[in-house]
């Protein structure tokens, strides 16, 4: 059952998977192991390859599904987290949705604290898997008591044996890219990786990555991180950020402790309209209906295949699914109330 407090948005009333009666360890199994695909369209001339990881393949439709996996089961073995024990988590998109399937899925009860600018297609995702949601004011500074770590914090005080896994700080997080997202990278390159691409949010992505393929390469694979404008990290003034689930508001003091910059050797900083354009030719030109930040990283990789020497293997990663997106990144009305305009548009004037 779904709780919604604090907002009038009640989630359509759907069947969870909670009690179908599935098969969980089939599902489970299904986490990581993903498609890794070369662009045919926005890679010609380039005289390199671009390869595309489908993390939208992962059975809750985003990459998220491996760091709730990898951070339930670390909690399970270590006994922070006892059979049935409940979930709890703020989070404003895709780590709740994994932690909704996972915590399903492993019988464990799910709370997810979010704020009101969650799309209604990740709302009505979290309602399938059963999670709990409650509604908070997402931009409340840290010492009110309505910010949503605060609300999650309480929340977890008051259920006996809840745990939060708190993935900006948790050591699991990049240590499911360490052990599964980058092997399978390597191995699906049979080593001729020599680019990775990735944005960064937690920073859990491009830290296990990076690691795991700077040691696998003697340091030769090149790591970039790819930033929206609006986000600190590439060194850009704090600012509205209108790609979900990647960049940073906050001051370097504040900044995830999961994610280690020194792996990175460089960012790139992408203009909300390249991002877009790139978002729609995947889903136009290439067949894949992927998430903005893949956007964000497939121009990343183009630019750094345009730059890099002939022959290249670039990697970048595609965080999650389109279909979560439908009512913002692919409505023309939304785009347009947030001035961002597509290369094809840009071409008419
Ligand atoms: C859609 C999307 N892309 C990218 C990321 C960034 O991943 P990470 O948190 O591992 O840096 C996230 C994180 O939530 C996300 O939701």
């Amino acid at each position: 059952m779904t709780t919604v407090t604090g907002s009038g948005r009640q989630p359509r009333h759907v069947a969870t998977i909670v009690d179908s009666g599935l098969d969980a360890d089939a599902v489970l199994a299904r986490v990581g192991n993903t498609p890794l695909v070369p662009l045919n369209v926005l890679s010609r001339g380039l005289g390199s390859t671009v390869f595309v990881k489908l993390e939208s393949e992962n059975p809750g439709g985003s990459i998220k599904d491996r760091t709730a996996l990898s951070m339930v089961r670390a909690a399970e073995r270590s006994g922070e987290l006892q059979p049935g024990g409940t979930i709890v988590e703020s989070t404003s998109g895709n780590t709740g949705i994994g932690l909704a399937l996972i915590g399903a899925l492993t019988g464990h009860p799910v709370v997810v604290v979010t704020g009101d600018s969650i799309s209604s297609e990740k709302l009505e995702a979290l309602n399938r898997y059963g999670a709990r949601v409650v509604f908070t004011d997402w931009s409340a500074p840290s010492d009110s008591p309505q910010n949503a770590r605060a609300v999650a914090a309480r929340i977890t005080a008051e259920i006996p044996g809840a745990w939060r896994p708190l993935q900006f700080d948790n050591p699991a997080n990049p240590r499911a890219h360490y052990e599964g997202t980058a092997p399978e990278i390597w191995e699906q390159t049979a080593g001729r990786v020599t680019h990775f691409v990735a944005g960064v949010g937690t920073g859990g992505t491009i830290t296990g990555n990076g690691r795991y393929l700077k040691e696998k390469s003697g340091g030769h694979v090149e790591v970039i991180g790819a930033d929206p404008y609006g986000s600190v990290y590439s060194g850009g003034h704090p600012g509205q950020i209108l790609v979900d689930g990647v960049g940073n508001s906050w001051p370097k003091p504040d900044w995830p402790k999961v994610f280690d910059r020194g792996l990175l050797d460089r960012f790139l900083r992408i203009p909300n309209n390249e991002v877009y354009t790139t978002l729609h030719r995947m889903l136009n030109d290439e067949g894949l209906s992927l998430g903005p930040s893949s956007g964000l990283t497939v121009a990343a990789a183009v630019r750094v295949a345009r730059a890099a020497p002939h022959g290249s293997v670039v990697v970048a990663i595609a965080p999650d699914t389109g279909s979560n997106y439908q009512s913002k990144a692919f409505n023309p009305v939304w785009l347009a109330d947030n001035h961002i305009r597509l290369a094809a548009d840009l071409a008419e004037d």
